[in-house]
């Protein structure tokens, strides 16, 4: 028995002109944190939402575990075991931080959003909900609206609702973007505790400095093709891996 828990097989994906993803083929093992970095533009964002169903890619095909799963909406990747996070966040601004993600995990349980609008409040989604938040450290903002919160909390809600669909593979799109050092550093903590917890994650991250320090592995993009996979330490000395990040500014680096 394979553990792959997430596989693309030769994804291209165009827009226009623009190649954004052109034949990637990766796979996504139990229990690790694959970083995935590259400059801007390189595809990070396109592949994420080929591998969640949010795109269709233009040839290729995505696997969770053994099946194909190319055709199915993002709702049924959920349903197998998939979540991701954005990389702008979108909380449902009318309900409290405590009610977002009790409905998700409303979602989770009842496997339908329709049927969790009808569902949500009750115990059950509650308690579960207290446990995550409890778990990101956020349960004193539990009645906060998410217009409230600071930024970094804002991710964390983010973070959570994705954790309330009690996903295999948790896919977190530049989860640290607009967030100061003290804030990233916090964060990336979070996602090796989670990780550690056996949540297998897929971190998308422009904060080079971060993803050396939490991700188990690393894959590098540039101008949509996987250019280099290796532990991180090593993959970053490569002459390829820098030679994409050159011109990009050192803040990159
Ligand atoms: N919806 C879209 N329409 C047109 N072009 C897009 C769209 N999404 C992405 N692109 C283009 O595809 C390329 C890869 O984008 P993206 O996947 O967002 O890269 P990254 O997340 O690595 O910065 C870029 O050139 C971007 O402009
Ligand atoms: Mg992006």
């Amino acid at each position: 028995m394979s553990d792959v828990l997430l596989r693309s097989d030769h994804l291209c994906r165009a827009f226009g002109g623009v190649v954004a993803v052109d034949d990637v083929s990766i796979s996504v093992q139990r229990g690790e944190l694959l970083g995935l970095i590259g400059p801007n533009g390189a595809g990070k964002t396109t592949i994420i939402r080929l591998l969640t169903g949010i795109q269709r890619p233009d040839s290729g095909k995505v696997f969770i575990g053994p099946d194909d799963v190319t055709r199915l909406s993002t709702d049924r990747r959920v349903r197998r075991g998939l979540a991701l996070t954005h990389q702008i966040v979108q909380p449902l601004h009318g309900l409290s931080v405590l009610e977002n993600v009790a409905l998700a995990a409303g979602q989770a349980a009842t496997r339908s959003a329709i049927a969790s609008l009808f569902h949500y409040g009750r115990g059950r989604e509650v308690d579960a909900a207290n446990v995550i938040l409890t778990r990101l450290d956020m349960l004193a903002y539990a009645g906060n609206m998410p217009d409230t919160l600071p930024l970094g909390y804002l991710k964390r809600l983010e973070m959570a609702r994705a954790l309330a669909l009690n996903p295999d593979v948790l896919l977190l799109d530049e989860p640290l973007a607009g967030l100061n050092q003290r804030e990233s550093a916090i964060l990336a903590d979070l996602i090796i505790a989670l990780n550690a917890d056996g949540l297998t994650i897929v971190l998308v991250e422009h904060n080079l400095a971060e993803v050396l320090r939490v991700a188990t592995r690393l894959l590098v993009l540039d101008a949509g093709r996987v250019i280099a996979d290796g532990s991180p330490s090593e993959v970053v000395r490569r002459p390829e891996v820098r030679d994409a990040y050159i011109g990009q500014g050192a803040s990159n680096a």
